[in-house]
């Protein structure tokens, strides 16, 4: 019995290459939204192990795919701060913002393990749930936000376009702003650790924001954060498998490629895989990146995007997936059909 994600993260060029989704549990499948609506809100579903180990194997069930991943979110790691955290219907998360030293020292870091607990005991149910349902070779992804992106919605206080607020502070303050992501890069240290003695596989730390900053930032931010959580954690778990994504880094995903330490680097939508692809490394694989839009379009687009991915792909270490997460109006009929394409490549 072989996990191919786990074959294809140490470097192997598994064929045809493991598949998962980005987003795969949500709200395009109605078994979500059933458990969805059954919770007075969004932290809830996250906090409460046995409907998060749920809503994390539906998507396996429905499609077989070759990873599961924790059904949590990068904002799990604030709220577990003390920072205040809610998602309203339609305007995504709000968290008081913090851009100052005094709402920055309100951050407490002792309950941590505590208030990550049912994250854990989701991963443990996941992981028992996966073999007791013959999903024998299902590899589990834990995850958490990279540090830069968790600051750009706890400095920001939501979503943005273009984080403008969390951006000046990093050239404003630069020490606070280093000291922001100290707490971060040390406290996703033991949320990650936490994950993986709880059963979690391989891990994958989403930097959706990495493409809006200046290279020095970038390198400051974002490499060097990701390289040290990979090291602290491979200190404890020495063949720990980690998958980056730094969304939109354009050039600088080869220094992220290479500086890191990552097993594999997700790539997003707008990279050209002919240009990308050799620039790096042959032992890291590639994840990505076929556009979820076209996954809504299905028919002959998604076929020719995907079958131009597979041959660009085929031949190195890779791991097909989108690039970047699946949206609420996909048909879920077009997953299924996108994952037997692969399959059959
Ligand atoms: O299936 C999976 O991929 C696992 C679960 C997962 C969620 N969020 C569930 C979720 C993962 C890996 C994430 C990561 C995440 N969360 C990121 C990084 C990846 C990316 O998309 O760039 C970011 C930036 C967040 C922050 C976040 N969480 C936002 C901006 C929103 C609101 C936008 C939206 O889609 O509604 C969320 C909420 C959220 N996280 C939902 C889900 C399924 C939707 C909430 C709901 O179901 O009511």
């Amino acid at each position: 019995m072989t996990k191919t994600l786990l074959r294809a993260l140490r470097g192997e060029p598994v064929w045809p290459p493991p598949v998962w989704l980005m987003r795969q549990a949500g709200r395009y499948l109605p078994e979500y939204r059933a458990v969805r609506a059954s919770v007075p809100d969004f932290i809830a579903l996250c906090t409460t192990p046995a409907l998060a180990a749920e809503v994390t194997l539906q998507p396996i069930r429905r499609f077989g795919f070759d990873a599961a991943i924790l059904f949590s979110d990068i904002l799990i790691l604030p709220w577990a701060l003390g920072q205040g955290l809610e998602y309203r219907e339609g305007e995504g998360p709000v968290l008081p913002a913090i851009r100052d030293e005094a709402t920055f020292r309100r951050l407490d870091r002792a309950r941590l393990a505590e208030r990550t607990a049912p994250v854990m005991e989701a991963v443990r149910q996941v992981r028992s749930g996966l073999v007791r349902e013959g999903f024998g070779t299902t590899a589990l992804i834990g995850f958490a936000g990279a540090p830069f992106t968790v600051a750009c919605y706890m400095i920001e206080g939501a979503g943005s376009r273009d984080f403008t607020a969390t951006r000046t502070l990093a050239w404003q303050n630069p020490s606070l702003f280093d000291r922001i992501i100290e707490l971060l890069t040390e406290t996703t240290v033991s949320y990650l650790a936490a994950q993986v003695a709880a059963g979690a596989e391989s891990l994958m730390l989403f930097d959706s924001w990495a493409g809006v900053l200046a290279p020095s930032q970038f390198r400051r931010y974002v490499i060097e954060p990701t390289r040290r959580i990979v090291a602290a954690l491979r200190e404890q778990f020495p063949d720990l498998l980690v998958i980056g994504f730094p969304r939109m880094a354009g050039l600088s995903i080869a220094a992220y490629a290479h500086e890191t330490g990552v097993n594999a680097v997700g790539l997003d939508t707008a990279m050209d895989l002919t240009q990308v692809l050799p620039l790096l490394p042959h032992s890291v694989a590639a994840q990505g990146n076929l556009d979820p839009l076209v996954v809504v379009s299905g028919g002959s687009a998604m076929t020719e995007e995907t079958i131009a991915i597979l041959a660009a792909m085929r031949g190195r270490p890779c791991i097909f997936n989108l690039g970047h997460g699946i949206v609420p109006q996909t048909p879920p009929e077009h997953v299924a059909a996108l994952i037997e394409l692969v399959r059959a490549s």
